[in-house]
């Protein structure tokens, strides 16, 4: 059976080869949308590539758009007995054929749910697709995918939402936005994301992404497995969790079932499991009452709250406690500063921007926007590892990084 790589390449031989001497980036700037806290991406599809607005969902497996506002021309149904729709909905690629009973003639797909998640229900297509790119001169262009295979949604969650028109999956999977890019393009099959409160930027290709900084900032990231649960879909991003400290000290959790870490851009705060949150929450008020932070009434949704004037500030945000994930040894750790785990609520709350997730989540600790943001990323899903860092070296965050790339791919901006 030929491999969905395969049928792709196939595809690409027609329109890809034209472009694949040249180096070039692929440019997606995000928005942050201040309502739903959602990042907001614009690809460009149809014949006339007119541009569409998606959510993103990190560890979607593909893009589901709302195809009944598209002609007939942009989008092109995929039979069910064709290689791309086995290809599509083979076990890796985080689709299922499902929402059976129709009519087998075109190829209907199902997302995969977590625990928590509702799976969505569509039909493959294709039809173009294009990102923003630059070359190695600066030169601008897109890069367009003519048979890029789409899931139109019957009905998904958050569409609409917004006023967006879908969500953009930059999943482990063979079909997401990233994979069929990397495909087309010949390009590694990795991306690097950097947000921020406001917005935020994903670039792959073949790079330098960051020499528009001083020093290639993306030689300085710290690696870890990715890691797979069957707890969640196969395309997320998860890593192995060994322990958890504040302030160097480790919390004592008195489970031994295995760990993990869920990136995720579809919550705005961290979740973690009940047990694990209780334990975590009472370890960080102790710590946060030890550096003289007092404690005030709980400010929805977070439950742990303290005076601001009581809490130091520093040159890259509050002197809260130190939250250290533990990796794949003690030498590993993700680092989530004051910046990162506080949230300034009003003038008399500033809170612990974590949440008790229950007891259904689909894994112990769900990383939402707020950590995620000013962290850069690199999703390296060929290689199975993540790779995460600060976006410099100096106290610059990433909506410093962010113009860099607007000059770069919007000079008109
Ligand atoms: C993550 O942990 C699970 C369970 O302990 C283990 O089976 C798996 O190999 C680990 N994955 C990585 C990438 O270390
Ligand atoms: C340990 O597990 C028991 C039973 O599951 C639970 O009642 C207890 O609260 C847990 N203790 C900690 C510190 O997590």
């Amino acid at each position: 059976m030929a491999s969905l790589s395969q049928y792709l390449l196939l595809l690409c031989s027609f329109t890809c080869l034209i472009h694949s001497s040249r180096s070039r980036t692929l440019v997606l700037p995000l928005a942050k949308d201040a309502s739903t806290l959602q990042y907001v991406a614009t690809v460009y599809h149809g014949p006339s590539l007119d541009p569409v607005e998606l959510a993103v969902d990190l560890g979607g497996p593909s893009l589901w758009l709302d195809c009944s506002a598209s002609s007939s021309a942009s989008v092109r149904r995929v039979p069910c007995r064709s290689i791309a729709c086995l290809a599509a909905t083979s076990d890796v690629s985080g689709l299922r054929r499902a929402c059976a009973g129709g009519a087998c003639s075109d190829c209907d797909v199902q997302s995969e749910s977590g625990a928590a998640g509702e799976a969505a229900c569509g039909v493959l297509a294709e039809g173009a697709v294009a990102v923003d790119a630059v070359d190695g001169s600066g030169e601008r262009s897109v890069a367009a995918v003519d048979r890029f295979l789409i899931s139109c949604a019957r009905a998904a969650p958050g569409f609409g939402a917004g006023g967006v028109r879908g969500t953009l999956g930059l999943g482990r999977s063979r079909i997401s936005l990233p994979s069929q890019m990397a495909t087309a393009f010949g390009i590694r099959r990795r991306f690097f994301a950097c947000l921020s409160a406001s917005e935020g930027v994903i670039v792959a290709g073949d790079g330098p992404f960051f020499s528009h900084l001083n020093a290639d900032i993306s030689k300085s990231l710290t690696y870890t497995p990715l890691a797979t649960a069957k707890s969640t879909r196969s395309s997320d991003y998860l890593i192995n969790l060994t322990s958890i400290k504040i302030n160097g000290k480790r919390l004592s959790l008195n489970s031994s079932s295995p760990r993990s870490v869920k990136l995720s851009t579809a919550i705005p705060y961290a979740a973690m499991v009940s047990p694990i949150y209780s334990v975590f929450a009472e370890a960080f008020a102790g710590a946060a009452s030890a550096m003289g932070m007092a404690r005030v009434p709980p400010v929805g949704p977070f439950r742990v709250c303290f005076d601001p004037r009581s809490v130091s500030a520093t040159g890259v945000g509050p002197d809260a406690p130190a939250i250290d994930l533990v990796l794949q040894s003690e030498m590993v750790r993700w680092r989530i500063g004051g910046s990162s785990s506080m949230v300034r609520m009003s003038d008399e709350a500033t809170c612990l921007g974590v949440v008790d997730g229950g007891n259904g989540l689909e894994s112990s600790v769900v990383l939402g926007g707020h950590q995620l943001e000013d962290v850069l990323l690199e999703f390296d899903f060929g290689g199975s590892r993540l790779g995460f860092g600060p976006p410099s070296a100096g106290q610059l965050g990433c909506s410093d990084l962010r113009p860099g790339f607007n000059s770069m791919a919007f000079p008109s901006l």
